[in-house]
């Protein structure tokens, strides 16, 4: 028997810390909460996305009676993004969320069911998307959907 740890990169820094266009896309991503629909969890998500060029689509999570049918903030933006520019590769994510009347303290993370989204659009374009989860205690900034997303199912696990 073997075992292999396997261990995921992430970067800590205040606010204060980050370049203006990160601060910029982290901004946006917050104001997005404002436009959730979230009526049943009242937990408001807003995501960034800024493309290859320039371009940035945000989103947010849009719930429905049948809970199952909403849709978390972060494929909101990134099925908006894709479909809007087909061709251009996405370079990084920003991700909030507010709830009880305050933005949350520690970096919110996406779902699975994002994770393997975003894992897609990675592969398509054949660059690493940036993560920046925005916390008021600190932001963590991660290097790739790869590094959320070890063992992952992909394209290549078809070919058996
Ligand atoms: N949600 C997101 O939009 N993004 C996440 O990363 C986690 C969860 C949404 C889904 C649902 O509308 C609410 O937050 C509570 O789970």
């Amino acid at each position: 028997m073997q075992k292999k740890i396997i261990e995921t990169e992430v970067s800590i820094y205040s606010f204060d810390e980050l370049e203006t266009s990160q601060k910029q896309l982290i901004e946006k991503a917050k104001e997005q909460v404002k436009k959730a629909y979230a009526p049943y969890s009242k937990f408001h998500v807003g995501a960034a996305i800024e493309l290859e060029n320039g371009e940035i689509f945000a989103g947010s999570n849009q719930e429905n009676s049948a809970y199952p049918s909403g849709l978390c903030a972060e494929r909101v933006a990134m099925f908006f993004a894709n479909a809007q520019y087909p061709d251009i590769a996405v370079k990084t994510i920003a991700i909030a969320a507010f709830t009880n009347g305050s933005f949350l303290s520690e970096p919110i993370s996406p779902c699975g069911s994002c994770r393997q989204v975003l894992l897609e659009t990675e592969a398509r374009f054949e660059q690493d998307i940036k993560f920046l989860l925005y916390g008021t205690n600190h932001i963590f900034q991660i290097e790739s959907v790869k590094q959320l997303l070890p063992l992952c199912f992909e394209k290549s696990s078809l070919n058996g």
